[in-house]
């Protein structure tokens, strides 16, 4: 795995990807569910903010968003929000270059 200078790992091949099938992924200690629909690539938080099950990579895609297969939550792929606006899931910078997809993610910090 290669990590570029400005914080983009190498996560996959683009043609891993299928449409509208998400895949998991590890990457620095952080979960995250990638998805290709009609020719966008998202990356976003593997870990649904409801009961934190690692399970979005499984979601349906419908409309532009995720829907949680757990208990049904959805979220927009581009903006991770839920329906209501309100925060949902993180979402992740996504760079395509010679056919592999690079991801930048960060660590959720605690503001006490
Ligand atoms: S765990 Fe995702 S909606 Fe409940």
């Amino acid at each position: 795995m290669i990590i570029e200078s400005d914080g983009f790992v190498e996560v996959c091949s683009i043609n891993e990807l299928k449409e509208k099938q998400g895949k998991r992924f590890l990457l620095n200690d952080v979960e995250v569910a990638v998805f290709k629909v009609e020719g966008n690539i998202y990356a976003v938080s593997n870990i649904c903010p409801h009961q934190h099950t690692a399970l979005i990579f499984e979601g349906i895609i419908e409309e532009g968003c995720v829907i949680c297969p757990v208990h049904g939550w959805t979220f927009h792929l581009q903006t991770g929000r839920k329906q209501s606006g309100s925060k949902g899931l993180e979402t992740y910078p996504v760079i395509v270059k010679d056919g592999k997809l690079f991801v930048r993610v960060f660590k959720k910090e605690l503001n006490w």
